[in-house]
């Protein structure tokens, strides 16, 4: 679709991946809002919205202030390291608030928002919600559930005869802060992670973000999987 004039609400967009896609929409005439908790750290041109997405009266509040929306990226993820043998159940209700259930509410809420032409979802998954990484924890199936996610409500909208489409986006390692927490006590393996490996960049992934939104409308993307090519699994 062009994008030029279009609205994009993109969650996360003060760091990472979520920043460079917003600059990447910025460069092609997009009008940004940006969620995140510390809105200090938004890039320049970007609308800022103050919310902690594990906070569902705060993702009402943003919704209910809206009028209009044409692109959802919902990206802010979090991915701490915690077993499932023997890892603190608080931080598996802390990702599975923010990287599933906010997720799935501002699916929901969007739909509202979109035109009648139909509105485009981008959900950041993960290689992880691919196949289980030995290390993965309880933050590898919160990005299984992010795919299961965005099929089943590609399904629900094909069969109300709703146009939106619905895509995932799954990378590898990207060179991003979360990885901080990822490797948190294996602080020696990130190091040998960043020496031995070109890891993707957030830029990277911004550019499969709008290749999805460049294709025709009639083209629906459902996944695209990237990691760096020294990405050994
Ligand atoms: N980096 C990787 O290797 C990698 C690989 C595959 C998939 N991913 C996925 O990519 C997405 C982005 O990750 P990233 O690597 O770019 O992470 P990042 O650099 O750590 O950025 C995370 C963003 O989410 C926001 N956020 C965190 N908690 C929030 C909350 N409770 N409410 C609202 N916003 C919150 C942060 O801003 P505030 O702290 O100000 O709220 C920040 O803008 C995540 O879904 C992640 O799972 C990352």
């Amino acid at each position: 679709m062009s994008l030029t004039n279009k609205t994009a609400l993109v969650t996360g967009a003060s760091s990472g991946i979520g920043r460079a896609v917003s600059n990447q929409l910025l460069d092609s005439g997009v009008k940004v809002l940006g969620l995140c908790r510390d809105t200090s750290k938004l890039p320049k041109g970007v609308e800022p919205i103050a919310c902690d997405l594990t906070e569902p009266a705060e993702i009402d509040k943003v919704f209910a202030s809206l009028s209009h929306l044409d692109i959802l990226v919902n990206n802010a993820g979090l991915a701490l390291l915690s077993r499932i043998a023997d890892g603190n159940p608080a931080d598996w209700e802390t990702m599975w608030q923010l990287n599933v259930q906010a997720l799935t509410i501002c699916c929901q809420k969007s739909l509202a928002l979109f035109p009648e032409s139909g509105g485009q979802i981008i959900n950041t998954s993960s290689m992880s919600g691919h196949r289980v990484p030995p290390t993965g924890g309880f933050y590898s199936p919160t990005k299984f559930a992010v795919r299961g996610i965005s099929d089943a409500l590609r399904y629900e909208l094909r069969a109300d005869g709703n146009p939106t489409r619905v895509a995932t986006v799954s990378p590898g390692f990207v060179d991003t802060p979360l990885l901080d927490d990822y490797f948190k006590g294996r602080e020696d393996q990130l190091a040998q992670t960043r020496s031995s490996m070109r890891l993707l960049q957030p830029e990277d992934v911004a550019s499969s973000v709008l290749h999805i939104l460049n294709t025709p409308l009639h083209v629906e993307i459902t996944d695209i999987q990237m990691r760096s090519v020294d990405q050994k699994a």
